[in-house]
């Protein structure tokens, strides 16, 4: 198998000198690739609606009215609530065909921005710039938005199951089978190659459980294009930015510099990837305080496979492919390598995943192989079972009468409660 890495030289030495809109000095790109933010407006400027629908002609993003962003979410009602980030508060809704025409009926997410949190003009615009442009099936599609007077929301395809945050760390959540697991990391990754080996290649810089949202096959689509960056031009070998992120989810090197490269993205997924292995949030300030950082802790234990067991899901009750966990633990331990010369590049964790999602020959016999119904419009987890030779339900062992429960407060905590990181998951 090939694996790329970067030339060791290149790292850190930018020979051209550049800053972005965050630093000052922009050095405009000549391209006629993908269209940047700044080839759009300044980004300061509120009043671009008109510039924005002309610079995204043939996009096929739909502008709405605040109007009727109201009537689709039933004018925000709590009933419809589906979560809060630092954007703001994001309600679903429903469009129906007679709205638009080409616009078929189907189920939205729409987020609205508060108008007193930390993000603001710059973070919507850049989401509608990047997600108006960039389509790739790991990738949450953005249907459309709407910019009336200080106004500023998006309208995103509904993704039924909700974030991998609070499929994988809710209270009440059945746990996610291995194999589910191993699927939503593969997908994670095929959205990131996708950005790094776009012709004009984009560094996401918010890789998080939070962001990787799910359809009602587990397909994982990455959302949140707020703090994405437009990757190294040319002979540049990173681009220098404020440091902007998640606490537990970024590269230390980005941290400490402000130095962005696509290998910060992997060491993000790195986390992530760990995350899905032990079942622990990436930090967690409830824990004894040696435990407290997920890299910290587990990092020692990733490449001693007699010490995995220590550190994987209890959750998963065994039920996993020892040799496919080996790989993937070794996986994660490049990823979350000090050095980002020694990460992976993003082609490679796609290559090494889709691997291991083959190995299930090893996973303990005695279990139950569960399909995920691939409708959405299927109410319930959609969990079906395949193999009936054997009675103990993969995710526990509990009573029927008490699984059904489970699924139905997932369900309804998917839907309706608010959800913010309960631990960690502090902004830059
Ligand atoms: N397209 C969507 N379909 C279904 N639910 C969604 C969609 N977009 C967002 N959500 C829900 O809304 C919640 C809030 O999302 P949002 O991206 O605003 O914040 P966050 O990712 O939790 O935090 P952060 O601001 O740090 O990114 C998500 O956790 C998710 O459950
Ligand atoms: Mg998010």
């Amino acid at each position: 198998m090939v694996m790329c890495f970067e030339d060791p030289d290149n790292i850190y030495s930018s020979k051209k000198a550049k800053k972005d809109q965050d630093g000052g000095v922009i050095t405009k790109q000549k391209s006629f690739l993908r269209l940047s933010i700044l080839d759009i407006s300044n980004p300061s400027s509120t009043t671009l609606s008109e510039d924005l629908s002309i610079s995204l002609a043939g996009s096929d993003l739909h502008e709405f009215t605040l109007a009727e962003l109201k009537v689709i979410t039933q004018s925000f009602s709590s009933n419809n609530f589906l979560g809060e980030g630092g954007f703001g508060p994001v309600h679903k809704g429903f469009i129906d065909d007679r709205l638009r025409p080409g616009l078929k009926a189907q189920p939205v997410a729409v987020k609205l921005l508060d108008l007193d949190g930390l993000q603001g003009h710059r973070e919507w615009l850049t989401e509608v710039v990047f997600l108006g442009q960039l389509k790739h099936p790991n990738l949450v599609k953005l249907i459309g938005y709407c910019c009336e007077d200080e106004h500023r929301l998006l309208v995103y395809e509904f993704m039924p199951r909700g974030s991998l945050e609070s499929q994988l760390f809710r209270r009440y959540s059945v746990s996610l089978p291995w194999s589910t697991r191993m699927k939503i990391a593969h997908g994670a990754a095929k959205g990131l190659q996708f950005l790094h080996e776009a012709e004009k290649p984009v560094i996401y810089r918010d890789f998080k459980a939070s962001n990787i949202l799910l359809d009602s096959d587990y397909t994982a689509k990455l959302s949140d294009f707020g703090l994405a960056k437009d990757g190294p031009e040319g002979d540049e070998t990173h681009v220098s930015t404020r440091v902007m992120g998640t606490q537990g989810y970024a590269a230390p090197e980005y941290i400490m510099t402000g130095h962005l490269t696509a290998k910060s993205d992997v060491y993000s997924f790195g986390v992530v990837l760990l995350e899905l292995l032990t079942g622990r949030r990436s930090v967690n300030k409830k824990r004894a305080t040696r435990e407290q950082n997920l890299v910290d802790w587990a990092r020692p234990m990733l490449n001693e496979p007699r010490k995995l067991g220590r550190i994987m899901d209890p959750r998963l009750e065994g039920q996993f492919s020892e040799s496919g966990a080996r790989k993937a633990a070794a996986l994660a331990y490049q990823c979350l390598s000090y050095r980002p010369k020694n990460r992976p590049c993003i082609s490679t964790v796609v290559s090494i995943l889709q691997d291991i999602k083959a190995y299930n020959d090893d996973i303990p016999i005695g279990t139950f192989t569960y399909t995920v119904s691939s409708s959405p419009a299927t109410p319930s987890p959609g969990v079906r079972l395949t193999s009936l030779q054997n009675t103990r339900n993969h995710y526990n062992s509990r009573s029927p009468a008490h699984t059904a429960r489970n699924h139905r407060l997932n369900l309804r905590n998917q839907l309706n409660s608010p959800m913010r990181n309960e631990a960690g998951g502090e902004r830059y």
